[in-house]
């Protein structure tokens, strides 16, 4: 079957979106970032005759607030985003529609963990500023991805930032952040399903070019705040913590959403979809075989540390 081309896909797919839009918006419950922020224990910082921010303040490991401040600044660089699936999806009919509402509920992630961080001292207001500006000034720039490729990578992304979201909560262990987090993961869930849902119709409307879309973007993922200042180191150090790594990435993202889609049971494929399906096996042969390795890195590491404490 001849490729279709973008027009033909996005038409095809309108009834889907709009579809997928109308349940998005019966099961979205509406909710309120302020109510997640404890504004009491906020104070004035050193302009305004208060405290400058200083590191015993923050309750947090430093390990949490490195989560926290990567999973911030992914969110803040939504208006790249948008401008993104906006490029992709357009302004027409439930596409341009679903663009809008997706916008502004992700509008409202960075607004309350950054209220959090900053009422709590959780982390350095001046750098997480700065680190905001050169993240945004750099921009996300997906090198114009076809449609397909866009709705495969946000489902991959949407379960990877609701993941890592959860976890971040998780390991801070202060209940008002896992609460705040747990909340936004939500969120991510229920945008995972669109676009998951999305890509199931387009594995009916073009299955080769489809399952070659899904190939791609398992094997080039790159989390969306891989251009953050310092993302690598601060992506080790997320790893070490167990908060996302390759494992994590490897069941818990990428299968799970390969299951959904039935994709080693599609039939019928052509010789096009059959390639694209053999070299995303490759991918994920590769990817499992990382993410053994560096579990077993990890757990040699932490041996290592633990006999060095008991001999001291
Ligand atoms: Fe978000
Ligand atoms: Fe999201």
């Amino acid at each position: 079957m001849a490729p279709l081309d973008t027009d033909t896909l996005l038409r095809e797919l309108d009834p889907v979106v709009e579809q997928n839009l109308d349940r998005h918006l019966a099961v979205a419950k509406e909710w309120m970032p302020h109510e997640y922020v404890p504004w009491s224990d906020g104070r004035n910082f050193a302009m305004l005759d208060g405290e400058p921010w200083s590191v015993e303040q923050s309750t947090l490991s430093s390990t949490a607030r490195t989560a926290l401040e990567v999973n911030l600044l992914t969110e803040d660089n939504l208006p790249s985003y948008h401008r993104e699936v906006e490029r992709a999806f357009g302004r027409d009919s439930a596409w341009g529609t679903w663009v809008n509402r997706w916008t502004a509920e992700e509008g409202r992630h960075a607004f309350c963990i950054r209220d959090y961080l900053l009422v709590t001292r959780g982390v350095d207001p001046d750098e997480l500023e700065r680190a905001r500006m050169e993240t945004m000034e750099v921009g996300y720039d997906s090198g114009d991805k076809q449609l397909l490729n866009v709705c495969a990578y946000v489902s991959f992304q949407e379960l990877a930032t609701r993941v890592s979201h959860r976890n971040t909560g998780t390991y801070t262990q202060d209940p008002i952040a896992e609460k705040l987090l747990a909340r936004v993961a939500m969120d991510e869930n229920l945008h995972m399903i669109f676009y998951r849902n999305i890509v199931q119709a387009a594995l009916e409307i073009a299955p080769d070019q489809t399952v070659q879309a899904i190939a791609d973007e398992v094997a080039s993922f790159q989390m969306p705040g891989s251009i953050i200042p310092g993302f690598n180191r601060k992506a080790v150090a997320i790893a070490k913590a167990g908060i996302y790594d390759l494992r994590i990435h490897h069941d818990d993202v990428v299968m799970p959403l390969l299951r959904q889609w039935k994709i080693f049971e599609l039939e019928g494929l052509g010789p096009e979809g059959e390639k694209a399906r053999r070299q995303l096996e490759d991918s994920l042969a590769a990817l499992d075989a990382a993410a053994s390795r560096f579990v077993e890195q990890r757990a040699a590491a932490a041996a290592k540390r633990q006999a060095r404490q008991q001999r001291s």
